[in-house]
């Protein structure tokens, strides 16, 4: 069998028969059937070729028809409406399908290989290591991690950049406030302790700064200093950057994201760069400078009286900013990782931010033409109220928190359904449902829009949610503990439609798995494994499966093991885990 996905081998045969009916350059359009009367996949290609060419779309149609070689592939083809050609999978091509996953341990998704393979630069989480981590961060954090799965699964090299926030006039109000907490020879478990809880340390740091004139201007002196590369201070604000980076992994682990020490690459890594790369800019005409500022005018994103859009790289008092950073960062990935593709999993907010900075690091020439730069964006986490998401008394929600009580309402629901599961069981159980659910919730909408968090409906056991896909695979766990010893070699054979309906959806598996390769969205995968279940569930119905007998038993036993493995997997790119009971 061909490296190819079931789409990717029919839209090649639907080329192919286009190139012999005279449209060579005509694209094929196949995409799987919006409804059952329109088989499995439809190629739309053939009206937009008629189209070009002035003939009758019927006619060009029946003539793709008469040179398209699906034998053995389909057990129908027709044309519809317009020109539509509907194909409808056979049974047996499809079981074929299904012994050939069933013994490959990549469930028959290809890997990429040779030139295909990219190195793709994935920023992702990137918190601001003066305050701890909050509900703000958990997108990205966890889009992030599951687009690092999926690229990696499909044979890509993916090198992470936590583009921690860990330079910035903050950090002398920061070290400022440690010197006063911790002094020069305190024990680290003094430090550890004053910053036990980092956003009360911040907001009071913040608080004495506008107070207190005279330690306002300590945490200026503090600032200069640290930037001059005083050691002591530096030494301060090390300690403060290693605690605070402890309170990140400690989230990382708790969500099981794969995100290390060796994956961060904060701001400060670029401190010696940044006089460079402005120096540069002048140089090459783009950076000038203006009310002693220096700045790169981009027409492109001129406003509408026709003011170009203003990049400033460089402050009136020689600071340099965010954008400054986020150059040197750019050309870091393009020049010295060589990053193919790099992809920056960011708030939508910062839309602009980024066009600007892609237009200009191409300008720039700090990144080759066929690089790919993308701003995977995403929408707000919100309250009920519709405005972003908050604690009862109006502060920001921290991840900490969040995950607790994620993993506590998970117990209490376990607790109710299945008293008599011992405790520690519970408690594992509650772990894997509750930041399961959390995650999923995310990763289920559309990232580009804003969402309402809402605890009832990620907990639930039914709709589009982890519990919902987790309590499915459980399920087939316990068929297949149940069913005793049996032939795992065994074919599959797929007489019954709904047998046949759960084995196309298995075989989309790659293609769902591609397009989020493709496009960053993985809500395809979500929307995929949803209805997989759903087949699932249709399946159970229709088939029994322990109380069938012989050959047909085994089949069926097949599909449910192939079932397993594709949720446990499909899950599994998403970062989250399943479990054999619950
Ligand atoms: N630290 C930033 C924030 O919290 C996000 C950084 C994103 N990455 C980047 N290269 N700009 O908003």
């Amino acid at each position: 069998m061909p490296n190819q996905t079931l789409l990717q081998l029919l839209t090649a045969r639907v080329q192919d028969a286009l190139a012999a009916a005279g449209c060579a350059d005509a694209p094929a359009i196949v995409q799987p059937a919006g409804r059952p009367e329109h088989g499995d996949y439809q190629a739309n290609g053939v009206m937009a070729a008629a189209k070009a060419r002035k003939l009758n779309p019927r006619a060009l149609a029946q003539t793709v028809v008469e040179h398209l070689q699906l034998d053995g592939i389909v057990s129908r083809v027709e044309i519809a409406g317009p020109g539509f050609i509907n194909m409808t999978i056979a049974p047996d091509f499809l079981a074929q399908w299904m012994g050939r996953a069933l013994d490959d341990s990549h469930l028959a998704v290809p890997r990429v290989s040779g030139d295909g393979v990219q190195c793709v630069v994935i920023d992702y989480s990137s918190p601001n290591l003066a305050k701890e981590m909050h509900v703000g961060h958990l997108r990205s954090t966890v889009i992030g991690d599951a687009l690092a799965r999926v690229l990696r699964f499909v044979g890509h090299r993916v090198i992470a950049q936590n583009h921690v926030g860990d330079w910035g006039t903050q950090f002398g109000m920061l070290t400022a406030s440690m010197d006063d907490a911790v002094g020069e020879t305190a024990a680290e478990e003094t430090a550890v302790m004053a910053l036990a809880d980092l956003e009360d340390f911040y907001r009071q740091a913040k608080k004495r700064f506008d107070e207190d004139p005279a330690f306002a201007n300590r945490a200026r002196d503090y600032v200069v200093k640290l930037q001059g590369g005083d050691a002591r201070v530096q030494a301060l604000w090390q300690r403060f950057l290693d605690i605070s980076m402890q309170h990140c992994e400690e989230i990382y682990r708790k969500l099981g994201v794969g995100l290390t020490l060796a994956d961060v690459h904060g701001e400060s890594a670029y401190n010696d760069d940044l006089p460079v790369v402005v120096a540069d800019l002048e140089t090459q005409g783009l950076a000038v400078t203006s009310d002693g500022a220096k700045v790169v005018f981009l027409d492109e994103f001129a406003s509408k009286d026709g003011t170009p859009a203003a990049y400033i790289v460089q402050k009136q008092d020689g600071g340099y900013l965010y954008a400054t950073t986020d150059l040197a960062a750019l050309r870091y990935r393009s020049g010295t990782l060589k990053g193919d593709r790099l992809l920056y999993v960011v708030d939508a907010r910062q839309k602009l931010h980024f066009q600007q900075l892609f237009a200009l690091g191409r300008k720039a020439g700090y990144v080759p033409s066929r690089m790919q730069l993308e701003h995977i964006g995403f929408g707000v986490v919100l309250g009920d109220d519709g405005k972003p998401f908050k604690t009862r008394s109006g502060d920001t929600v921290k991840l900490a928190e969040l995950l607790a009580e994620a993993t506590q309402r998970a117990y209490d629901l376990v607790t109710a359904k299945n008293p008599e599961l011992p405790e520690a069981e519970r408690r594992e159980v509650a772990q894997v449902v509750g930041i399961g659910a959390i995650k999923y919730f995310d990763l289920a909408k559309n990232r580009s829009t804003d969402y309402v968090f809402d605890w009832a409906s990620m907990l639930s056991f039914e709709g589009n949610t982890a519990p919902y896909l987790q309590y499915a695979y459980t399920r087939i766990q316990s068929v297949l503990r149940r069913a005793g010893d049996w032939d795992q070699r065994s074919a599959v054979s797929l007489a019954e439609p709904a047998e046949r309906d759960l084995a196309l959806q298995l075989a989309r598996f790659a293609d769902a798995v591609l397009a989020v390769a493709q496009d960053a969205l993985p809500n395809y995968l979500c929307a995929y494994l949803y209805e997989l279940a759903a087949a699932l569930m249709r399946f159970y119905e229709a088939c029994p499966v322990l109380n069938a007998s012989g050959e047909v038993r085994s089949s069926r036993l097949q599909l449910c093991r192939l079932t397993a493995q594709t949720l446990r997997t499909g899950l599994g790119l998403l970062g989250i885990d399943v479990l054999e009971t619950m």
